[in-house]
């Protein structure tokens, strides 16, 4: 739509004259943006490179553990995850390969402030994708790591956790749901 375009290209400008403008907007539910299948990284240049060191800086600020282009508004399939160390993993063009297990855990998602919900996830996944230079890698994750990988995957196909969760909790229903499982 005409909407997403002038939001890409905002975002995109915000590049021109330097690289002082880095944290970006992250878009909240609602926007279309959020619901678009991504295009496939084609190029590895310095486009691409500025966009994974924004989405690195806005993950950092937002304190999470991961990120996708397109809650910025970009429609390329790169995402950041955060791994067991909670270093940022730079992942373009990731595909699941492999997955085992079940786990089921709560859920957030930076553009679905203050809301959590249960999702179940594959407890073990291998991705495949590449870096920054167009090299392709393999990744194992498990457990919030795996969760992490599908949750950020998914968003590249213009899903959210919420089509997978029965319901949202807000903080005060997290603290008495915590409460209650703990008496
Ligand atoms: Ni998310």
């Amino acid at each position: 739509t005409p909407i997403d375009r002038e939001r890409e290209e905002q975002n995109e400008n915000q590049d021109e004259g330097g690289r002082e403008m880095s944290i970006r907007e992250i878009l909240k539910d609602g926007e279309p943006a959020l619901s678009k299948v991504c295009h496939p990284v084609t190029q590895f240049d310095q486009k691409l490179w500025d966009l994974l060191d924004d989405l690195k800086e806005t993950l950092a600020q937002a304190n999470g553990v991961g990120l996708a282009a397109p809650q910025v508004g970009i429609l390329r399939r790169a995402v950041i995850v955060m791994d067991e160390n909670f270093e940022p993993m730079e992942l373009v063009n990731p595909e699941i390969i492999a997955q085992e297990g079940e786990q089921n855990g709560l859920e957030g998602c930076l553009s679905v402030p203050g809301l959590w919900g249960y999702v179940k996830r594959p407890e073990w996944v291998k991705v495949r994708a590449f870096d920054r230079n167009g090299n392709a890698f393999e990744v194992e994750g498990t457990g919030l790591t795996a969760r992490c990988f599908c949750h950020e995957l998914a968003h590249l196909d213009g899903h959210l956790y919420t089509e997978l969760t029965d319901r949202l909790y807000n903080s005060d229903e997290l603290d008495e749901l915590m409460e209650e499982n703990e008496a």
